[in-house]
């Protein structure tokens, strides 16, 4: 590729009601949306600034996972001026999303997993959503698809999965990882140093780091946050800190996640 970054937005746990449904933690998480694609409309079209190829959600992309909700993110995100590739969460429902979304693709299976080929490498989309716990599995069969994709491809992979495999010291989501992260290694660690970058959800928070070597990144919610609070609770600390989403650019050395508060509006200025 020439030296160009590649550019794609990084949005998750958008979180979406129906339609008329009581504010979620005190906001609509639809309007919160709506204004996150107009930002990125003005800012990350054809025409803008910084133009994404594609954007991809990280999964929660509902709250309870009704049909209304999902019928309501699809309106709000058709006024997306690029195309977006959508995973599951654990507020997710899968029968729902497939009946409002039944263009997106899945494995034979029906797993909500792709492999799509962009000119910096493949990206892999994973399904950990697990009916029945908030915590998130790669069953083998999920597995036995990423295994075959990793096995039947050469140069650099980037991953995409709303659970991550690793505990980050916030007692209740350490509770609800990815419970198969020993299985998932095994599956990764051949191909390990071909893996550039994993992009994460579930965690609503800015994170950064890396799990076995494989760099990482998380971001806030376009909606409701969970707090750096570390102290032992049974429920998630929640809180209100701006909502995020990232534009990630990616060159043959580098890949660059930028975090951008959508609603700040405490005015820039030139130094
Ligand atoms: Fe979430």
């Amino acid at each position: 590729m020439s030296g160009a970054p590649f550019s794609f937005l990084h949005l998750t746990d958008l979180h979406m009601i129906p339609e008329g449904a009581p504010p979620l933690y005190g906001l609509d998480p639809g309007e919160r949306l709506a204004l996150a694609v107009a930002d990125i409309a003005a800012r990350h079209g054809p025409g803008g600034a910084a133009p994404a190829e594609f954007a991809v959600v990280t999964g929660d992309l509902t709250h309870l996972g009704e049909p209304g909700a999902y019928a309501r993110l699809g309106r709000i995100l058709d006024r997306l001026p690029m195309p977006v590739h959508l995973l599951l969460g654990n507020h997710d429902d899968r029968g729902h999303f497939q009946a409002a979304f039944p263009g997106t693709p899945r494995d034979a299976a029906g797993f909500v997993q792709q492999a799509l080929p962009t000119p910096v490498g493949l990206f892999l989309m994973l399904d950990t959503n697990e009916p029945g716990t908030h915590a998130g599995r790669l069953c083998p069969a999920r597995l036995a698809w990423l295994s075959a994709r990793l096995a039947e491809s050469e140069g650099p992979v980037f991953l995409f999965l709303h659970h991550p495999p690793f505990r980050v010291g916030i007692s209740r989501m350490d509770r609800i990882p990815l419970l198969d992260a020993e299985a998932l290694w095994e599956v990764l660690a051949p191909h390990a140093p071909r893996i550039r970058h994993a992009f994460h959800g579930h965690l609503h928070r800015p994170l950064g780091g890396s799990w076995r070597g494989i760099p990482f990144t998380s971001l806030r919610g376009t909606a409701h946050q969970v707090a750096l609070d570390l102290a032992e609770r049974e429920t998630v600390p929640g809180s209100h800190e701006p909502p995020a989403y990232a534009l990630v650019r990616v060159t043959p050395e580098s890949v660059i996640v930028h975090t951008h508060d959508f609603l700040d509006a405490t005015g820039g200025f030139q130094l």
